[in-house]
């Protein structure tokens, strides 16, 4: 067979091998068996070191156009794959730019977030300034200038997280009262919000970490009709002219007079309901008169001026106003739960 017709019959087994072919990794395989070391074409090439020098530079000729002839037949299956092999990516990846979709969902406010911004709304309403102070807190101003000196048996050591001796993480919003009448001079009248933390069980009503918001006015002449004045104002604002208040004789160390306050139950409105247990009351506060010995202990003359303050339980607030019943709920972050809240 003369070096024509090899040629010949390698192009036409490549053409049939190609018409068939799907695969670029395959093409590249053909490739090398053609044209590759051990390839059928240079195999032809190499065949021709047995031919007379006179008969070389024809059969050169000839493999060589033959050579050239079957590298383009590869070249242009290998572009006719790529372009179809770019098609079906593009299909595959078509995004439809005018097709309408839903909007990515956005957060919503916690309902914490939502209960005090309504109480500071109301207080700022009043002319309180809202102010904050650390979580991370000395002991001086957690206790010892709130009248609570070491050793005083309302220093449980069961409720509260040292840090070390003379750090605690506050158990209340009242170091911000401390804080304020030392760096500020009277009339003073802030509004303090901020977590608080005791060494506490968990329940429906109880979580080691919770919120207070603290209150505290301090002026000449302020007294305890101040202080009911405006806790009345402030619970009327926020749920309806309806809503009283209910003072309770307590105790806490800072405040002398001190009581407890209920407030008529928001979802019953006084009737008595489950949440209420049937009282139509329900306890959100602390307060009292500040006590001189703070006043004093602090740089403020208490016969020049007197003042009130009042601790409230945010969760508390938060739990009558949305009708929650589990306090756990406010913690867990449960996403069904919490988009409720818009
Ligand atoms: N700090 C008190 C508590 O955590 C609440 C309180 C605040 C009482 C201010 C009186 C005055 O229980």
């Amino acid at each position: 067979m003369g070096i024509r017709e090899n040629i010949e019959e390698i192009r036409t087994a490549l053409e049939k091998q190609l018409s068939s072919l799907n695969d670029i990794k395959q093409l590249e395989e053909i490739r090398q068996q053609v044209l590759g070391k051990k390839g059928t074409l240079t195999a032809l090439l190499r065949s021709m070191g047995q031919l007379s020098p006179e008969e070389r530079p024809a059969a050169g000729q000839l493999i060589n156009a033959g050579r050239e002839q079957i590298s383009a037949l590869l070249d242009e299956r290998f572009s006719a794959l790529k372009a179809r092999e770019r098609e079906l990516k593009m299909q595959r990846d078509a995004i439809d730019v005018t097709e309408p979709r839903e909007l990515p969902r956005i957060g919503t406010l916690h309902p914490n977030t939502l209960a005090l911004d309504e109480v500071l709304a109301a207080l700022t309403g009043l002319g309180f300034d809202v102010v904050e102070g650390p979580e991370i807190e000395l002991d001086r101003f957690n206790f010892e200038l709130l009248n609570l000196p070491k050793n005083h048996p309302a220093r449980d050591a069961q409720d509260t997280f040292y840090v070390d001796d003379n750090t605690v993480l506050r158990t209340h919003t009242s170091p911000v009262q401390a804080r304020t009448m030392l760096s500020r001079k009277p009339p003073i009248r802030i509004a303090c919000p901020g977590r608080v933390f005791r060494a506490d069980e968990v329940d429906a009503t109880h979580s080691p970490v919770f919120h207070q918001i603290e209150g505290l006015v301090i002026d000449k002449d302020v007294t305890m009709g101040d202080l009911k004045g405006t806790l009345d104002a402030l619970f009327k604002k926020l749920y309806g002219d309806d809503i009283e208040t209910r003072f309770r004789p307590s105790f806490f160390p800072f405040t002398e007079p001190s009581a407890e306050v209920d407030l008529t139950c928001i979802s019953c409105r006084g009737k008595g309901c489950r949440i209420c247990k049937g009282t139509g009351w329900i306890e959100v506060l602390g307060c009292g008169m500040v006590n001189p010995k703070v006043l004093e202990m602090c740089g403020i003359d208490p016969h020049e001026y007197t003042g009130f303050a009042f601790g409230i339980g945010l969760e508390r607030i938060t739990m009558l106003r949305y009708g929650i019943k589990d306090m756990r709920l406010l913690y867990e972050g449960d996403e069904r739960f919490l988009r409720q809240f818009r």
